[in-house]
């Protein structure tokens, strides 16, 4: 398996480009599920997860070309509605192509995702979604199974945020007869994503973006173009490396807007942080100090503080001059960073969901193991700010999330290079 060599202590300056959104990109190519006719997508990030969607879409029957960040997506000769458990179990999100292929083809079989590193993530709430809206169905031999002539429009409400479950059920809704209203609806800037290209394919959608989406089915939807919108996590990851370590970065392609949260942390941590959104250019500047002040955190479903950024947030923590309290309401189990931040020196004590760290002057060089995709990124920032070589094992995780990684840190500086199995 490939690993990533670091050596650390290098200040991070320069530019880079922010890629397209992978939690917008994979919604919105099940999207194409929905329509006979072409859909065309502009800004997808090149990564593993994309590549998995496009195997699950293909097998399924839709026509996929792919050049570059452009990918066009033909599902008029959708003939097999079905995700096997072999595609599935790589990639959660697999999940998505639930609701569109009931509402096209009044069938689907999609292979339940089981567990994942980070907790136990049920799909109960897509189902119960779908099963208001007239669909039968039943979960047999692992397999989500989902029946119905026509799906009907129904008042929907989540017992939680989700954001995938949110996705399904509006693109379901899209064909459904009636008007569908989801209550408890996700606010995620990737929903209202997902929301504006449906409405480019001739979907009647308000209200995405607030807590509750109506949709007013139509009989069918049409082809369209889309550009993905930047994405935030992939952003925000990269001001929290320039912020450990001390550095002047520019990202360009991507605004503060969606980044709130984030941005008011590192503010809170001593950066200062500019961005402008213009027809002619779009960009956040971060200037960092030489340390750091310990942030505390509580993670919450937009536009709260993301989930997605806590570990990057705790790997800047542990290099900081204070001590900040971390807690995780969203995943039961996603401290797995902790041990291997540890590892390098860090000062992390876990109780249940909250995590207590203590900023060390410094970090120490070792070899640690990358455990998912933003846990894999924390270990990064860490390595950057250690003190001599860390070797991060199990990269694929980062390979299925971060479009050219070594690269973008590598322009801006950093010792960083790969190391092929
Ligand atoms: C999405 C993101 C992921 C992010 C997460 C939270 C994608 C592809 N992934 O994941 O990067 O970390 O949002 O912002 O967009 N839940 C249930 N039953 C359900 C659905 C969810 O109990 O039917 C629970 C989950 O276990 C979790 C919480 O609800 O505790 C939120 O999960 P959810 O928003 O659904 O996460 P994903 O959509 O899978």
């Amino acid at each position: 398996m490939d690993k990533l060599i670091i050596t650390g202590g290098v200040r991070l300056s320069g530019e880079i480009a922010i890629s397209g959104a992978k939690n917008a990109a994979l919604p919105i190519l099940c999207a194409s599920l929905l329509s006979a006719e072409p859909l065309t997508l502009t800004n997808v990030p090149e990564l593993n997860d994309i590549g998995t969607m496009l195997k699950l879409l293909a097998q399924m029957g839709v026509k996929v070309e792919r050049s570059a960040h452009t990918v066009t997506l033909d599902a008029s000769a959708l003939n097999n509605p079905l995700a096997p458990y072999e595609m599935v179990k790589t990639m959660r999100a697999s999940i998505l192509v639930l609701g569109p292929l009931v509402a096209r083809c009044g069938t689907a079989k999609v292979s339940l995702p089981g567990g994942c590193a980070i907790g136990a993530r049920p799909v109960d709430q897509h189902i119960k979604g779908l099963q208001a809206m007239g669909a039968t169905v039943t979960v047999e031999h692992g397999y989500v199974h989902a029946e119905v002539t026509r799906l009907k429009g129904a008042r929907l409400f989540t017992d939680m945020v989700t954001v995938t479950g949110t996705e399904n059920l509006m693109m379901a809704a899209c064909l459904a007869d009636g008007v569908t209203v989801i209550e408890n609806a996700a606010r995620e800037p990737e929903v209202v994503d997902l929301a504006q290209c449906l409405i480019a394919m001739g979907a009647k959608i308000s209200g995405a973006g607030t807590d509750v989406i109506r949709i007013e089915g139509v009989e069918r939807l049409h082809g369209a173009t889309h550009r993905i919108l930047p994405d935030r996590i992939e952003a925000g990851t990269y001001l929290c490396a320039a912020a450990a370590t001390g550095g002047s970065v520019t990202l360009n392609g991507v605004s503060s807007g969606y980044l709130d949260a984030v941005v008011d942390k590192l503010l809170d941590a001593g950066c200062e942080i500019t961005s402008e959104k213009t027809a002619a250019r779009e960009f956040i500047h971060i200037e960092a100090p030489a340390r750091l002040k310990a942030v505390s955190i509580r993670t919450a479903p937009y536009p709260a503080f993301p989930t997605d950024m806590q570990a990057q947030f705790m790997a800047i923590n542990c290099v900081a001059e204070g001590s900040a309290v971390m807690r995780e309401t969203i995943f039961e189990n996603r401290f797995m960073h902790a041990v291997e931040l540890q590892r390098l020196g860090a000062n992390i004590k876990i109780d249940g969901n909250v995590a207590f760290v203590t900023g060390v002057a410094q970090l120490q060089g070792a070899t640690v193991m990358a455990t998912d995709l933003r846990a894999s990124v924390s270990l990064v920032i860490a390595g950057l700010v250690a003190e001599g070589e860390t070797q991060i094992e199990r990269i694929y995780h980062l390979d299925r999330g971060y479009e050219h990684l070594e690269e973008k840190l590598a322009q801006l500086g950093a010792k960083i290079r790969r190391e092929k199995a």
